[in-house]
């Protein structure tokens, strides 16, 4: 990895537990439907166009960084490309979100998928990230990989979209549970080798999202059917040396079991006070978030009240001895959002943390 960038960027080093002159702060979706400049080139490509060409999905990253003093970058794609060369047809339908066309039914359906090398089915976006970095590195700012977790990517890939009760994706994991093993290895192998790629195109830190482990499941569901192969992936980055983000959304009643999976920094959603989030985590590993995205919606007295909540929290853990805050929002920023308060909140927190 680049060294100046891993000495001076307080993004990177908050990862690492270092001190910095103020919090840095980058937002989940930051790239994305409340800005304008996106809305521009959406109007002109589909989402999987946008995606499948470096120089769109490229300048896409581009725009909230230009826009914005934000602290880290992070990869315009989404996490579901990856399950396209594992044989579903993907698309991203108006107004729908993301369908499946031919979601999972059976143990044999699991049996005749793919595990496509991350240069054969997400070249686009390997090629986007050299095109970011080459543009950010000199300007000091980091590029943040991503992927979906195994659960979360199972779960469209067996509903064939979103779902509010998982109940297709249950139902495979309870009535076969060898198919439910097998879906989820592969799931491992294609994330774990996409995600090194993506450092070796340049991303300097990673992202897992697990966004609806907690939505779903259980405790005992999440330790048998989940925990594992978050911990087989986890453990498959260890040696990349740059820093591995986990995030999870709605976990809060099993928060020690999602960060026994591994991760170097620990995502935090909106749900529970930051402090005692993290306070479950463990203080000595860097937190990020948690900033409920609905705050952008509201005035900013209100909003900064919100902020403000966060960052004291932040700071009442980091005089107890704890590691440093990414400042960061519970889940995606909402295509509602006014930039305004986007502007906003980056240049407050810079700010008021500023030591
Ligand atoms: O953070 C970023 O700016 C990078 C880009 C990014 C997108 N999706 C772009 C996107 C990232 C990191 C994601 C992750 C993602 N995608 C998750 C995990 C994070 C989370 O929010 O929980 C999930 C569950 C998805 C799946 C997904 N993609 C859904 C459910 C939808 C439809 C709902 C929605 O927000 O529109 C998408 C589409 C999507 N992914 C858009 C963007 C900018 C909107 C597409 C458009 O209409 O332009």
């Amino acid at each position: 990895m680049n060294e100046t960038l891993q000495q001076t960027s307080p993004f990177l080093r908050a990862c690492r537990g270092l001190t910095t002159d103020y919090t840095p702060i980058w937002l989940m979706r930051q790239a994305g439907r409340y800005m304008p400049e996106y809305r521009a080139i959406r109007a002109q490509h589909s989402m999987l166009e946008v995606i499948g060409t470096p120089e769109l999905a490229a300048e896409v990253t581009l725009q909230p960084i230009n826009a914005f003093g934000l602290d880290a970058a992070i990869i315009f794609s989404d996490i579901l490309p990856p399950l396209i060369g594992m044989g579903f047809h993907l698309e991203f339908a108006k107004g729908e979100g993301p369908v499946i066309y031919n979601p999972i039914t059976s143990p044999a359906d699991v049996a005749v998928l793919r595990t496509p090398s991350a240069a054969e089915n997400m070249g686009a976006t390997l090629a986007a990230i050299r095109l970011v970095t080459a543009e950010l590195t000199p300007r000091n700012i980091p590029l943040i990989g991503f992927a979906g977790a195994p659960f979360t990517l199972a779960s469209y890939a067996v509903e064939g979209g979103g779902s509010k009760t998982y109940s297709k994706t249950k139902a495979l994991m309870y009535t076969a549970p060898e198919a439910w093993d097998q879906l989820m290895r592969k799931l491992v192998i294609v994330q774990a080798e996409y995600l090194r790629q993506q450092v070796v195109a340049g991303a300097t830190a990673l992202q897992l999202f697990d966004s609806w482990a907690g939505l779903a499941l259980g405790v005992q569901d999440y330790v048998r059917y989940v925990q594992p192969y978050n911990t087989m992936l986890f453990a498959e980055l260890a040696d990349l040396g740059v820093p591995v983000i986990n995030f999870s959304g709605g976990t809060a009643v099993y928060f020690p079991e999602v960060v026994a999976c591994g991760g170097d920094v620990i995502g935090i959603d909106w749900r529970l006070p930051l402090d005692v989030a993290w306070e479950m985590a463990g203080i000595d590993k860097p937190a990020q978030g948690n900033l409920d995205p609905v705050a952008l919606l509201t005035e900013w007295p209100t909003l900064r009240e919100r902020v403000d909540d966060v960052l004291v929290r932040a700071a009442k853990v980091r005089a107890a001895g704890g590691a440093p805050h990414i400042f960061n929002l519970g889940h995606g920023i909402l295509p509602n959002t006014p930039v305004d308060n986007v502007r906003r909140l980056v240049e407050y927190v810079h700010e008021a943390t500023a030591r």
